[in-house]
């Protein structure tokens, strides 16, 4: 929940307005996103690494507002598609703040991000030094950094886990083609190579492997200079900082993480007597997901022989495809009716064509839950709506932000008549 949320009666207030009554006024599903509670961890960012640029992770969600939101907090933004480049741009957000990644860009994608003047294009293939070393030219010269992989497995799920050989981000250090790739980049007179990246995983709980990508990946700053005289200014860490999803999950230390990690930077740059670089971060769930909630109506409760309880909400994997995806746990509480009935234990599924749709498998829920109730779905603000789907044409939610007790759409629900707009084939 965002830290001010509160019980009130049967509510639950969030940015100081009822979940219920925005049920009410928006029907459901419905997503709810905390203004004040994005902008404060932007702040506690930049207040645990005020040194260190911090920018916001695009992929967790992005929206005009959202985009608005971060730029004023002063946090930089990472984008993974030209779509996300140009909103971003769009919305006003400075393109020197910008950095573009991808393991594919298209090269339209790498063209227009040139052309925009994002500030860093970070480097994942070979084939891509080749389409940069075209587009970037003397009046339009291009940083980059390289993309490569520390060799450390984190985060909560392997579809995540991005810091591993056998993956397809990044060049590998152990084989040599990390060292060819910031060859090969140094040769071209147009592209300017300011520093390395790595991005580890997702929903890691502790600063262990960050403090060892530090590790691995300085000595090969010292090693580019040894071998180039080419001194490094940027060491990115990417994101991956994991929020806590239910009751008693660990929160993400940002301000341990800042003091560590500032201190392994400085320990190994000593070491190797390099000057201190710029330290990037990437940090995205822990920038958005818990300033967010999903709202549900329950549309019915079905009782097997077994005893399992199925209560059925009006969203599913459509909103939330991440219980299906990587068996992600959350919990769900009802809201708007008060009950006095025990906790039982319920299975919450969803509205879609197939058993797998499940929202939460297993959440305490008043016994008398029934169709009409609502439920609402903490730790909702990352990788939902930003991965939501068309699927069984049940159309997107809408993106409601709350502040100082005002409600404002920032996404209207996707209806019928965009996906006809789509079908042009009759
Ligand atoms: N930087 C890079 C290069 C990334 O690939 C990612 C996430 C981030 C930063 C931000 O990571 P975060 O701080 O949000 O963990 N759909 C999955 C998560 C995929 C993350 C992909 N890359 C999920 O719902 O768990």
């Amino acid at each position: 929940w965002p830290a001010a949320a509160r019980r009130q009666g049967e509510d639950i207030l969030v940015g100081g307005v009822g979940l219920a009554q925005l049920a009410a006024r928006f029907a459901t599903p419905l997503y709810v996103l905390d203004e004040a509670e994005v902008r404060e961890r932007c702040r506690a960012y930049r207040r645990a690494l005020p040194q260190a640029e911090v920018a916001y992770a695009a992929k967790a969600f992005l929206c005009g507002a959202v985009a608005e939101w971060v730029e004023q907090e002063g946090l930089g933004l990472d984008v993974c598609s030209g779509g996300e480049l140009e909103l971003a741009v769009t919305c006003g957000f400075p393109p020197e703040r910008i950095i573009l990644h991808g393991n594919a860009k298209s090269p339209e994608e790498l063209a227009s991000a040139v052309r925009l003047g994002v500030g860093r294009i970070v480097v994942d293939s070979f084939p891509e030094i080749a389409r940069l070393a075209v587009l970037a030219t003397a009046d339009r010269p291009q940083e980059v950094l390289v993309r490569v992989v520390p060799g450390i497995s984190a985060g909560h799920h392997a579809s995540v886990r991005t810091g591993v050989e056998e993956q397809k981000f990044g060049f590998s250090l152990d084989s040599g083609d990390a060292a060819d790739a910031v060859a090969r980049i140094l040769r071209q007179p147009h592209l300017r190579l300011v520093g390395l990246h790595c991005h580890l995983g997702s929903q890691i709980p502790d600063i262990a492997p960050y403090l060892a990508a530090v590790d691995r990946l300085v000595p090969v700053m010292a090693a580019v200079r040894d071998r180039h005289g080419v001194v490094l200014e940027e060491l990115d860490l990417g994101g991956g900082h994991a929020v806590p999803y239910r009751a008693g999950e660990p929160a993400f230390n940002v301000e341990e993480f800042g003091t560590l990690v500032t201190a392994a930077v400085a320990r190994q740059c000593a070491r190797h007597r390099l000057p201190v670089p710029r330290l990037t971060i990437e940090p995205g769930r822990a920038v958005i997901g818990p300033a967010g909630v999903a709202l549900y109506r329950v549309l019915t409760v079905k009782h097997t022989p077994s005893g399992l309880t199925f209560v059925a909400v009006d969203g599913g994997m459509s909103d939330n495809p991440r219980p299906a995806l990587y068996g992600s746990r959350y919990t769900a509480a009802l809201v708007g009716r008060e009950s006095e009935a025990p906790l039982a234990e319920a299975r919450v599924v969803g509205r879609h064509c197939e058993a797998g749709d499940v929202l939460v498998p297993s959440v305490g829920l008043p016994a008398d839950v029934r169709p009409g109730d609502l439920l609402a779905v903490p730790a909702a603000g990352a990788y939902h709506l930003s991965m939501a789907s068309g699927y069984n044409m049940v159309g997107r939610p809408p993106l409601i932000a709350v502040r100082d007790g005002a409600a404002r759409m920032l996404m209207r629900r996707e209806t019928l008549d965009d996906f006809r707009r789509r079908d042009i084939g009759r």
